[in-house]
């Protein structure tokens, strides 16, 4: 209704419309306003907070301090850790208050911020997996050059190259929201401040800004989606043709882990950005959301940890050091 009304105003009501583009706050709708669902969700969702930053925190620091896992494998993993724990920093925190205290509204330049700080974080983790899953295919498709491939000035630069490329796109996409007049409507049908739902708001002619934005969009998200999905196909094919069903066995373990986080990931993306948003999916779009923002950085940790022996014995050994430490000082 509102692009109808925009696309019919004379230059006096131009005029008029700079003057009303003083919207200073958004509302962000969340999950309706049912005040036992609030309760509800709070509870669930502050678990699932305490549970991600427990978990990821758990994994950097042992990645860390124990010698045993100074490998580039671990380095990537521990990275990961690292950008999820800022990642779902940015979203659950400020949901978590929402859902206490009912306060629904988010000014402008917070939501911005908001979408800037999930953005990069959120394309540094697809680059970062890719980088996971080729590292995976080295190891296991070139077991005889993989320290050479894999040495530690290559480890450094892919994990640089990873945390840069989100942020540097995400630069010029902030910028270019920042650039954007909102004239109201002000509520945002979504439980944070992401692309399509704010520029959805915005009230300036949007069409060369969304050119912009799907082409470094693709280009965040488009080659570490193939050069993952390249590796796995390329991992799978040589550990088929594996003579004995034992070393098909270890080398599929150490990467089936990595390969459920992938799918996760990636298949929710898939879901709310590729899939068009219609009445019926609005919800689902949503709900989609939930995986990569909150359920993905929840279950990393598990997933690694439960299936990885090294992580397990490396959790014990320092467990049982740090108690040594306390009761013998
Ligand atoms: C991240 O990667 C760098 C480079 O390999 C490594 O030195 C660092 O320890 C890693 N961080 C964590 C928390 O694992």
């Amino acid at each position: 209704m509102y692009k109808h009304i925009n696309s019919f105003i004379s230059p006096q009501q131009i005029q008029q419309k700079t003057n009303l583009s003083a919207i200073t706050n958004f509302t962000l709708l969340g999950f309706g306003d049912q005040p036992g669902l609030q309760v509800l969700l709070s509870l669930i969702f502050l678990g699932i907070y305490i549970l991600a930053m427990a978990g990821n925190l758990i994994i950097t620091i042992l990645i860390v301090i124990d010698v045993h896992l100074h490998t580039p494998m671990y380095f990537f993993l521990g990275n990961l850790s690292c950008l999820e724990i800022c990642y779902t920093s940015t979203i659950l925190p400020r949901l978590l208050f929402s859902l206490l205290t009912g306060d629904k509204t988010i000014s402008v330049q917070g939501c911005i911020a908001q979408y800037f700080f999930f953005g990069s974080l959120a394309s540094s983790e697809c680059y970062l997996l890719a980088v996971m899953s080729y590292d995976r295919f080295l190891a296991i498709c070139k077991p005889l050059r993989y320290t050479s491939l894999m040495s530690g000035r290559i480890c450094l630069g892919l994990i640089t190259v990873s945390w840069m490329s989100g942020l540097l796109s995400n630069t010029i996409i902030t910028s270019l929201l920042l650039k954007q007049s909102f004239c109201g409507p002000n509520e945002i049908e979504h439980f944070f401040c992401d692309l399509a739902p704010v520029l959805k708001l915005s009230c300036t002619n949007t069409s060369l800004v969304k050119l912009v934005i799907f082409i470094l969009a693709s280009m965040d998200t488009i080659p570490p989606f193939l050069l993952t999905l390249i590796s796995y196909v390329c991992i799978i094919i040589s550990v088929l043709k594996m003579k004995t069903k034992a070393s098909r066995h270890k080398a599929f373990s150490t990467c089936s882990s990595h390969l459920i986080v992938v799918t996760l990931f990636y298949g929710s993306l898939i879901c709310v950005y590729i899939i068009p948003e219609t009445n019926t999916l609005k919800g689902l779009h949503k709900t989609f959301s939930l995986f990569y923002t909150v359920f993905t950085p929840m279950l990393n940790p598990i997933i690694y940890s439960l299936r990885n022996k090294e992580v397990k014995i490396a959790f014990y050994r320092t467990a049982s050091k740090a108690v040594g430490v306390v009761s013998f000082p």
